[in-house]
């Protein structure tokens, strides 16, 4: 239950995230090193496929977004108390987050399965987010926010990992 509050809350957060940037998407998970190089055919791919896909979860769910998420979709551990039509945005909010489409957490059109464990990793930053956000943060005094919040822009910038610093050469990882 606790994790449940946990993650909703951080999620409010993550709603209010827009923005996005290039990213190299393509590259395999591993993969440590980011290239910034802007890529907008690459971009313009990514923004199509994402509105794309969207707009097919929106029109599947036409009439039942009001309705709890839990009736309208299958397979849901965290979202089961929000609003059908809440969902659809969350996954835009994820994959414009990390600069990548519906494919890096799912396999295209079969939502509902568990078959990618980047699905599950995304389930375990949601209650990272929300514990740093209500257990840590929180509890740091004399921040100057009333309420500072981090959602999964605060990392990811529209990258899949977020960078490292690059001054620090220890942190390169070969595999
Ligand atoms: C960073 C990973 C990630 C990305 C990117 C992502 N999703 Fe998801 N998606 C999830 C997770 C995790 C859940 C399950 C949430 C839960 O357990 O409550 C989910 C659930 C869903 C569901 C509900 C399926 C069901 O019936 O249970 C739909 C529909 C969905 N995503 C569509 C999309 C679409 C469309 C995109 C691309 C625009 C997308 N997702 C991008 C991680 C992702
Ligand atoms: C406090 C920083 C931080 C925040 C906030 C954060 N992440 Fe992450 N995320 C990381 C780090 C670090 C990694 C691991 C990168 C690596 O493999 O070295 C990661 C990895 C991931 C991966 C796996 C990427 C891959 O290799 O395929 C997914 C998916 C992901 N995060 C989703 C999310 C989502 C969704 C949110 C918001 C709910 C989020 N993250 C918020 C730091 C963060």
């Amino acid at each position: 239950m606790l994790r449940m509050l946990l993650g909703t809350s951080a999620l409010l957060s993550l709603a209010v995230v827009v923005g996005f940037s290039p990213q190299d998407q393509e590259k395999p998970r591993r993969e440590w090193h980011f290239s910034p190089q802007e890529d907008s055919a690459r971009f313009a791919r990514m923004n199509a496929e994402i509105s794309e896909k969207i707009e097919d979860v929106k029109k599947s769910i036409v009439g039942a977004e009001d309705k709890p998420a839990a009736e309208v979709f299958k397979n849901l551990q965290m979202f089961k108390q929000l609003k059908a039509g809440q969902v659809p945005s969350i996954m835009e909010t994820w994959s414009r987050s990390l600069g990548t489409s519906c494919q890096h957490c799912h396999v295209v059109d079969q939502w509902a399965k568990d078959d990618k464990p980047e699905k599950q990793i995304a389930r375990d930053m949601v209650n990272m987010v929300g514990e740093i956000n209500t257990n840590l943060l929180a509890n740091i005094k004399n921040l100057n926010s009333k309420n500072p919040r981090i959602v999964c822009w605060t990392c990811h910038e529209g990258r899949i990992k977020p960078p490292r610093p690059p001054w620090a050469r220890e942190f390169q990882r070969k595999d």
